[in-house]
C-alpha cells in the first residue's frame, strides 16, 4: 500500500526532518494516523530519559497483526506476503499470499491458545528460516504473547540462559534446520537446554528436516498434529487480542559489555510505526516491490525488515533458508533473478565474502529487476561498497548504508534510496525524528562539522528500547546513564563537512563479527569455563572478511604442551557455551595479562598487539608488571 508519509525528494526530506524536530508530536501523530487502530491514542508522547520512561501513543489500542494482515485482505489478499526460497535448489519454493498468511497465523494462534498460552506469556522461538518462523511470531503477536526469537546458531546454554531470564514456558522449534550442506538438530539442542529449565511446559516442533528427535510425553507436540486439532475444531476464528500501545511485542536478546546478554523489549505501537515508516522511506518501497533481506530472523534486521515493516506496508518479503555461498557463490544472484527481487538488503560481510569468489559467479546473472541495494550491521569498507555498486548495482542503483541497532527497532541513520545523497562508507543523514549528538568522553556536545566522538541520540523515536526484560535498572545503566539525558549508542562516529555521519565502530567492549554483536566478557566467560583456564582477555582486531575477528589471550594453569589441541578444546568450549559465532579466530597462551596496579586489564595494549601495532603501545608505565607485555609481544600469533 502507499503511505502519504513517503518522502519523494531531498527537499521533502528536509521539510519532514525540520518538522520532526520542531513539532515531534504532531509529526508522529500524522504518521501514526496511517495505521489501523482499535482506539486512537490520547497523547502522543511522554518521556524522561533519566528513568528511562518513554511512552508513545498513550492509551492507543491496536494489534500489530491487524496492520500486517487483516488490513490488506480486501485489496491485496492474493498478493504474495512471503516468498520462500528453500536451502536446496531442487526443492520448490513457496508463495504465501496475504489471505493464506492470515489463515495460517490464525490457525497457529489457535494452537497456542489450545496449549494454554495467554496474553503476556513469553514464547521462545528457535527455528530455521522457514515461513513457519514468521507465522509463529505473528501468531504470538495476534494473541498478545511476547515472542523471544533465538537465532538458530546459539547453543543449548545460550537458550537456557534466555529461557530463564524471560521465564518462557513455551517453545516453538523445528526438528532441524538446513544451512547449506548441514542440517542443524534444533530440537536436540532444545532438549539439552531444557535440562536446566524444568519450568518449560510445552514445546511445539515443526517437522522440516526429518532429523530423529525424542518427543517427551506431555511436553513435546508436533506442529502438524496441533494444526489437525484446530482443523477438527473447524478452524475457529481467532480475533486479534486488543493490545495497549505500550504492551511489549517482543524481546530480543543482544550482547552488551557485561557477560550476560540482555533482553531488549520493544513495544507494540511505537515499533510498528517506526518499522514501517523507516522501511517505506529508506528503501523507497512501492507497491509490488519484492524485498529480499538476507538476514536471519533471529536478529533485529529480520524482525523489522523481513517480517513487521514489510508486512505492515503490504509488501512482499522474499526469505531464504540457506547460505549465500551454497551450493555455489552465485546462489544469491540466482534467487534475485528467479524471483525478480527489487530490493536487496544484506551485510557487508556477505558482500566481502562474495567478492572473494571473483566475477565468475555473476556470469549470466541478469540482476535487472533490482532497484535498490542496502547494507546493514557493520561499517562497509569502500572497496566492498564499490564492488556492490559496480557489479550488483551496475552503477545505476542507489545503495543505502543503514545504521541502527537492536535497541532502536528500525534504521536511524541512512540515506533514502535515490532521494537523499549517498557517500561510500557513510550512513549519511538521520531519518526524520532522529536527533543525533556527538559527545566527548565527558558528555560535552561536540558541535560543528569535521568532528568525531561518541554517538548519542537526544530525543526519543517511537521504536526506542523500552526496558531490558526483568531488569529496568540495567537498561538505564547501559544506555541512559553514561551521558545525562541522552541515549548512548555505544558507537563512535565522524561527522563530515556536509553533516553526514560515518559510523566508526563500537567504543565499548562489544565486538562486531560478521555484523553480529558479541560481548568480549561473554566470550571470556565461555573460555573461562574450560577446566584448565585461569583467566582470559578477549579483544577485537581488523579481519578482512568478518570486519572484526576475535583475539583471545588465555592463561592456563600450566602452559599446554600441545597448543593446537588445547586451542581446539577451547574452541569447542566456546561453541558449547555460546555457539559457533563466538569462536575466537586466534588464541594466544600467555603467562600473565597487562594489568594496572588496581588489577584492571589494560585492553588498549592487548588490542594494539592483536592489531599488530606492537611498536606503538603507548604508555605502559602504570602497569603492575610491564615485562608481561614483552612476553605477549614475542609470542603474538
Ligand atoms: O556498531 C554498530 C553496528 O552494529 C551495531 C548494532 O548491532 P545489532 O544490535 O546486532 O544490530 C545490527 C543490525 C541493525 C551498532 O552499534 N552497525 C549496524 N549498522 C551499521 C553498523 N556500523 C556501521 N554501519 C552500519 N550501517
Amino acid at each position: 500500500m502507499s503511505f502519504s508519509f513517503q518522502i519523494r525528494s531531498y527537499e521533502e526530506y528536509k521539510r519532514a526532518y525540520a518538522k520532526s524536530v520542531a513539532q515531534p508530536e504532531e509529526f508522529w501523530s500524522e504518521v501514526a494516523a496511517q495505521f489501523s487502530w482499535r482506539k486512537k491514542w490520547d497523547k502522543v508522547l511522554e518521556w524522561d530519559f533519566r528513568k528511562p520512561d518513554v511512552k508513545w501513543f498513550i492509551n492507543g489500542k491496536l494489534n500489530i497483526t491487524e496492520n500486517c494482515l487483516d488490513r490488506h485482505l480486501q485489496a491485496r489478499g492474493d498478493v504474495p506476503a512471503i516468498i520462500w526460497e528453500p536451502n536446496g535448489k531442487d526443492e520448490p519454493h513457496r508463495v504465501i499470499t496475504y489471505d493464506e498468511l492470515h489463515f495460517k497465523v490464525n490457525q497457529f494462534a489457535q494452537v497456542l491458545r489450545n496449549n494454554g498460552v495467554c496474553k503476556g506469556d513469553r514464547v521462545c522461538i528457535y527455528m530455521g528460516m522457514i515461513p513457519e518462523l514468521p507465522i509463529a511470531m505473528l501468531a504470538c503477536a495476534r494473541m498478545g504473547a511476547i515472542h523471544s526469537v533465538v537465532f538458530g546458531g546459539f547453543s543449548a546454554q545460550s537458550i537456557s540462559d534466555r529461557l530463564q531470564d524471560a521465564q518462557a514456558e513455551f517453545i516453538i522449534t523445528c526438528d532441524g534446520a538446513y544451512r547449506g550442506a548441514k542440517a542443524i538438530p534444533l530440537k536436540n539442542v532444545i532438549d539439552d537446554a531444557l535440562v536446566s529449565c524444568p519450568f518449560v511446559k510445552t514445546v511445539i516442533v515443526y517437522e522440516r528436516t526429518k532429523t530423529p528427535v525424542s518427543m517427551i510425553k506431555g511436553r513435546d507436540k508436533w506442529w502438524h498434529d496441533e494444526i489437525s486439532k484446530v482443523e477438527t475444531q473447524g478452524n475457529p476464528a481467532m480475533p486479534a487480542e486488543e493490545m495497549d500501545a505500550e504492551d511489549p511485542l517482543f524481546i530480543l536478546y543482544t550482547s552488551g559489555s557485561t557477560g550476560k546478554p540482555k533482553g531488549v523489549v520493544h513495544s507494540s505501537a511505537g515499533y510498528m510505526v517506526y518499522a514501517t515508516y523507516s522501511f517505506v522511506n529508506v528503501f523507497q518501497y512501492t507497491p509490488g516491490d519484492i524485498h529480499f533481506c538476507t538476514a536471519d530472523i533471529g536478529w533485529i534486521t529480520g524482525h523489522t525488515y523481513i517480517v513487521y515493516g514489510v508486512l505492515c506496508a503490504g509488501g512482499t518479503s522474499l526469505m531464504y533458508e540457506g547460505l549465500p555461498t551454497w551450493p555455489d557463490a552465485g546462489r544469491l544472484w540466482d534467487i534475485v533473478d528467479k524471483h525478480k527481487a527489487h530490493i536487496l538488503y544484506t551485510a557487508p560481510t556477505a558482500i566481502r565474502s562474495l567478492m572473494g569468489y571473483g566475477l565468475a559467479p555473476l556470469e549470466r546473472k541478469k540482476l535487472d529487476s533490482l532497484k535498490v541495494l542496502g547494507t546493514v550491521g557493520e561499517p562497509i569498507n569502500e572497496e566492498a561498497w564499490h564492488w556492490y555498486d559496480e557489479h550488483i548495482g551496475k552503477k545505476r542503483l542507489p545503495i543505502v548504508d543503514t545504521w541502527w541497532q537492536t535497541e532502536n527497532g528500525g534504521i536511524l541513520i541512512s540515506n533514502l534510496a535515490g532521494v537523499t545523497p549517498a557517500k561510500p562508507s557513510y550512513a549519511t543523514l538521520p531519518l526524520p525524528g532522529i536527533q543525533p549528538v556527538i559527545v566527548d568522553e565527558q558528555g560535552k556536545e561536540i558541535t560543528g562539522n569535521n568532528v568525531s566522538g561518541n554517538l548519542c541520540i537526544r530525543f526519543p523515536w517511537p521504536s526506542i528500547i523500552r526496558t531490558t526484560y526483568g531488569d529496568h535498572e540495567r537498561c538505564r545503566l547501559n544506555y541512559f546513564a553514561t551521558y545525562d539525558n541522552m541515549y548512548f549508542t555505544g558507537d563512535g562516529c565522524y561527522r563530515d563537512e556536509n553533516g553526514y555521519y560515518r559510523i566508526t565502530g563500537r567504543v565499548d567492549d562489544v565486538l562486531n563479527v560478521s555484523g553480529h554483536r558479541i560481548g568480549t566478557a561473554e566470550v571470556e566467560n565461555a573460555i573461562n569455563m574450560h577446566t584448565g583456564v585461569l583467566e582470559s582477555a578477549v579483544v577485537g582486531y581488523p579481519h578482512g572478511l568478518k570486519g572484526q575477528g576475535i583475539y583471545a589471550y588465555v592463561i592456563m594453569d600450566k602452559m599446554p604442551e600441545d597448543m593446537v589441541l588445547m586451542q581446539a578444546d577451547i574452541l569447542q568450549t566456546v561453541t558449547r557455551v555460546i555457539g559457533p559465532i563466538a569462536r575466537p579466530d586466534k588464541i594466544q597462551f600467555v603467562t600473565g595479562l597487562p594489568k594496572t596496579r588496581s588489577g584492571k586489564i589494560m585492553r588498549r595494549i592487548l588490542r594494539k598487539i592483536a592489531e599488530g601495532e606492537i611498536d606503538n603501545l603507548g604508555d605502559t608505565s602504570t602497569l603492575l608488571d610491564p615485562a608481561v607485555v614483552d612476553e605477549i609481544k614475542t609470542r603474538k600469533i
